[in-house]
C-alpha cells in the first residue's frame, strides 16, 4: 500500500586537520578527501539518499567544526524570520549521564512515540528489515534485535548527542522551519566529515531528557541527533535506503 494521496489524481509528469573519510553517495565507496577539500552542494544533498548513521567511532568531535555547521545551519529560512530551533548538546560527563538515563529507563518501559498511522507503517516495517537485516539480525531474533534498538538511546555511541527543540506554542510552519535548520545541519555537518542521524527516538522520554539537561517545560522536545565519525565497518551504515520516484510524491497541474 502506498501512502495517500491526498485528493490529487494527475500523475507527475573549515578547516580539517586531517584527510577526512566521507561516503561518496554516488560511488558508494568511502574516499578520502585531501585535507580542507569539500564535496560539493548536490553530492551532499545526495548524503539524503545515502545514510543516516547508526554506529560511531569514539573519536572525539572537534566543537569548532560542530559550530562552523551550526552557523551555516543558522542560514536556513524560516516562518517570520523566527528561527524556531534550540539546540541543546551534551557531551562528555553530561552524554554519559543522559544516556546512563535513557537506556535504564528504556529497559523498563517503551517509548512514548505516536504509532504511525496504519497506511504508512510498512515504510517502517520494510526501513527495518533494510537497517536490521544488515546488521544480519532477523524479526525472529527478538534478543538481537532488542539489543540494536536500544542503541538507539545510546545515540548510537555518537561523542555529541544534540537535543532538538521548539518552543510549544509554536505550530507546523515553525516546525517545519525547524526542519529546514536540521537539513541544512545534516548537510553541513557531512561536508565536514561528520556522520549524523536525525532520531525522534529520543523523544520518547521527555522526562529524562528534561531533567538530564535542565530544558524547560516551555521548550518541546521534537527529536534527538546524534553527531559523530562514522563507524566504516557497521554493515548498517553502509546502507543504500532507497527514495521513491518524485512522481510518488509530487503532481503538476497544468489546466
Ligand atoms: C524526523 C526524523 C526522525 C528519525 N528518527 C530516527 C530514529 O529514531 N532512529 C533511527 O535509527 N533513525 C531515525 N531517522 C533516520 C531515518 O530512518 C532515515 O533518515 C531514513 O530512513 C532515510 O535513510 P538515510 O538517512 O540513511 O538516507 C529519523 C529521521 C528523521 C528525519
Amino acid at each position: 500500500m502506498r501512502k495517500p494521496r491526498c485528493g490529487h489524481i494527475a500523475p507527475a509528469s573549515s578547516k580539517v586537520a586531517e584527510p577526512t573519510c566521507l561516503r561518496n553517495a554516488r560511488v558508494r565507496t568511502v574516499i578520502s578527501l585531501p585535507p580542507g577539500e569539500r564535496l560539493s552542494c548536490w553530492t551532499l544533498i545526495k548524503r539524503s539518499e545515502s545514510h543516516s548513521t547508526r554506529l560511531f567511532l569514539p573519536q572525539p568531535v572537534p566543537r569548532e567544526l560542530v559550530n562552523e555547521a551550526l552557523a551555516l545551519a543558522q542560514y536556513a529560512p524560516s516562518n517570520s524570520n523566527i528561527q524556531p530551533w534550540h539546540m541543546v548538546f551534551a557531551s562528555g560527563a553530561c552524554r554519559d549521564r543522559l544516556v546512563a538515563a535513557l537506556i535504564d529507563e528504556a529497559q523498563r518501559r517503551p517509548p512514548n512515540v505516536p504509532p504511525l498511522p496504519a497506511s504508512f507503517q510498512h515504510f517502517r516495517s520494510e526501513l527495518g528489515a533494510q537497517v536490521y537485516g544488515a546488521m544480519g539480525i532477523s524479526r525472529e531474533d527478538t534478543a538481537r534485535h532488542a539489543a540494536a534498538v536500544l542503541r538507539n538511546w545510546e545515540f548510537f555511541r555518537a561523542p555529541v548527542a544534540g537535543i532538538v527543540c521548539m518552543h510549544r506554542d509554536l505550530g507546523p510552519a515553525d516546525a517545519l522551519s525547524v526542519g529546514m535548520f536540521l537539513q541544512t545541519l545534516l548537510l553541513a555537518l557531512t561536508e565536514r566529515g561528520l556522520g549524523s542521524c536525525v532520531e525522534v527516538s529520543i523523544s520518547g522520554y521527555p522526562k529524562i531528557v528534561r531533567a538530564q539537561l535542565a530544558i524547560p517545560t516551555e521548550l518541546s522536545i521534537l527529536c534527538g541527533l546524534a553527531i559523530g565519525y562514522p563507524d566504516p565497518e557497521f554493515p548498517a551504515n553502509k546502507l543504500h535506503i532507497a527514495r521513491e520516484p518524485i512522481g510518488e510524491n509530487v503532481v503538476f497541474l497544468d489546466n
